[in-house]
């Protein structure tokens, strides 16, 4: 069975279809699904589709490019929505310096009030961090979150990176990228890194793999990312997607 770590089908792309895609899921091979948040107005309605599915879990946080939302007041609300039953994680959390707005001294405020939101309510994190490496990881260093544990979402850093993270106990999520053509960087990731700290993604609506880039992705494109996972480590595609999910229960702490 495949487990989805990162999507967001809450998101417009998916109003035309939403319900039928949602309810092809199961009997498909997909058992689980994380629907992470990203801005304040994601939060209601990814715990409204956690509440509608069983097989639907949320990370309640707010990204990097939504911490302009965020204030004493928004932070709070946060936090209630954060103790949701189906929530499993503090996420998506974390610097990116590629849109760079808002102000970086804000989305590192923010990152960093999320982290210890994360550590108060022992949850653990997925991080986004885009063309942030350096603040990214001594943020976290000096956060002590290899006591929190986290995914490093559509992991985007070399080896070197990687290595850093994987000392931390951290896992590595990994989606579509992995298949492109100019993807070598992550494919030497994926060649390094031990099955067993790899999880699988789509960020759907984003990032469709080949040979469905360019449009609109979901889950049942994460079998094009467990393919060229098992081609780069010489393995089966039945023993990544087994392993995948194993490693995706214990970091979101399932049965
Ligand atoms: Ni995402």
């Amino acid at each position: 069975m495949i487990f989805e770590t990162h999507a967001h089908y809450e998101d417009e792309a998916f109003d035309i279809d939403r319900e039928e895609l949602l309810d092809s899921f199961l009997k498909n091979g997909i058992n689980h699904v994380v629907n992470v948040g990203s801005e304040v107005g994601t939060i209601d309605k990814i715990l409204a589709l956690a509440e509608q599915y069983p097989f639907v879990y949320a990370a309640v946080g707010i990204h990097p490019s939504g911490t302009a939302e965020l204030n004493e007041e928004t932070f709070a609300w946060l936090k209630e929505k954060a103790k949701h039953e189906k929530n499993l994680a503090i996420g998506e959390i974390g610097l990116d310096y590629y849109w760079d707005t808002p102000d970086r001294a804000i989305q590192k405020k923010w990152f960093e009030r999320q982290i210890e939101l994360a550590r108060e309510l022992n949850f653990p994190m997925i991080i986004h961090s885009r063309d942030a490496a350096n603040d990214t990881y001594s943020m976290l260093k000096a956060a002590k979150a290899e006591e929190i544990g986290a995914i490093i979402h559509c992991f985007g850093y070399g080896v070197e990176q990687a290595r850093q993270y994987l000392d931390m106990d951290f896992y590595l999520g990994i989606g579509g990228v992995v298949t492109f053509t100019n993807g070598k960087k992550l494919k030497e990731v994926v060649e390094y890194a031990p099955l067993e700290k790899l999880v699988l993604e789509t960020d759907s609506p984003y990032l469709s793999p080949v040979p469905n880039r360019g449009k609109r992705n979901n889950s049942f494109n994460l079998t094009y990312v467990a393919q060229e996972i098992a081609r780069i480590k010489q393995m089966d595609y039945e023993t990544v997607l087994r392993v995948t999910e194993e490693n995706a229960k214990r970091f979101y702490r399932l049965p």
